[in-house]
């Protein structure tokens, strides 16, 4: 009994407040009035934010000299959601990088074996590496000896220690540029731009002797001198060797170097967004089919007889 008419009463009520907010013409605000100024307070909320998030990114800072010129955004390939790196571009970045980079630069991580069916084939990369000469042993009578290399050995360093880098740099220690593209910020973008982007500094700038100006470094004054020029590599592949090219070159090369597994995530990340996405809708229709005998279920209650004189 009681639940009976605690039902209709809730039936009623709901039917009441439903029919104020639908129907109310004579009250403060009209529905459709309400539902007007909350999509133009969304929009308002939602372009202020965008507008501050665009400005934020793209002003001038006060403290552009410090932290260094923001670098422009350049169309890598495989900067892209499934974007995979150009491996005739990796082949010709070595080459800029052992011809020009190598005299001062190290890149500790990286084997000869590692550029193997990357850029290069088993032979190529053999002839390369016994060109240089590396220190073995000891042999049977306890002598170290010179041999050339083989596969296994790291690509050779320049300097045999830090202290010997600087005291050949003027004191700037040239960084390994194994993962050079992942420790700056603005990667690849910011390497570009660094290599390209000498010029004369403006006045009332002074860089002190043995520096050079490059307004991409932080603080402006770099111990690297300018060395991509155009025409500085010969490409075996008949590519133009301008500057802009060798350098888009190298530094494709060096973001290869530090992220060697790139074509391979994306390539899984392709395959997992199949396997998931083909998954989740086996996992809706078996839902679907599990639950349809409860969903097309209808509950009816039939009041026994004399139900109301109980
Ligand atoms: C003559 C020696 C020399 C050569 C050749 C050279 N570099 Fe450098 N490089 C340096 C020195 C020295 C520094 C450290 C500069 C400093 O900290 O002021 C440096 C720093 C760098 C940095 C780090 C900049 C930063 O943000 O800290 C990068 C990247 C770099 N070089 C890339 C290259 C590439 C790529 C090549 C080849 C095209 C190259 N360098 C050739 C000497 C050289």
């Amino acid at each position: 009994m009681f639940s009976r008419n605690a039902f209709k009463a809730f039936r009623q009520a709901t039917q009441n407040a439903s029919k104020r907010f639908s129907t109310q013409t004579n009250g403060p605000v009209k529905a459709s009035t309400y539902n007007a100024l909350m999509a133009a307070s969304a929009a308002t909320a939602i372009g202020s934010g965008a507008s501050l998030y665009y400005l934020n990114k793209n002003a001038a800072h006060a403290n552009m000299e410090a932290d260094g010129l923001h670098p422009a955004d350049h169309p890598f390939p495989q900067k892209t959601l499934f974007g995979t790196f150009d491996h005739a571009s990796i082949r010709r970045g070595f080459l800029v990088f052992k011809e020009v980079c190598s005299a001062c630069h190290s890149l500790d991580l990286v084997h000869w074996r590692n550029l193997v069916n990357v850029a290069y084939t088993e032979e190529e990369v053999r002839d390369m590496a016994a060109e240089y000469q590396y220190m073995d042993g000891p042999n049977d009578v306890g002598e170290m000896f010179e041999r050339p290399g083989k596969l296994t050995d790291p690509i050779p360093r320049p300097y045999p220690n830090e202290e010997a880098a600087r005291a050949a740099n003027a004191g700037a220690y040239p960084p390994d540029l194994s993962l050079i593209t992942k420790a700056r910020h603005g990667g690849v973008d910011y390497i570009y731009s660094l290599l390209t982007g000498y010029c004369d500094p403006p006045a009332g700038v002074d860089i002190r002797e043995g520096l050079n100006y490059n307004p991409y470094f932080p603080g402006g004054a770099i111990g690297m001198a300018q060395n991509i020029f155009d025409g500085v590599v010969e490409f075996d592949d008949g590519t133009p060797n301008t500057a802009s090219q060798i350098t888009k070159d190298v530094v494709t090369f060096l973001n290869w170097t530090a992220e060697p597994e790139l074509d391979e995530r994306k390539k899984i990340g392709v395959k997992a967004l199949l396997m998931f996405s083909t998954l989740t809708l086996l996992a809706l229709w078996i839902k679907r089919n599990r639950w349809q005998t409860i969903k097309t279920r209808k509950v009816a209650f039939n009041s026994p007889k004399n139900w109301e004189k109980k």
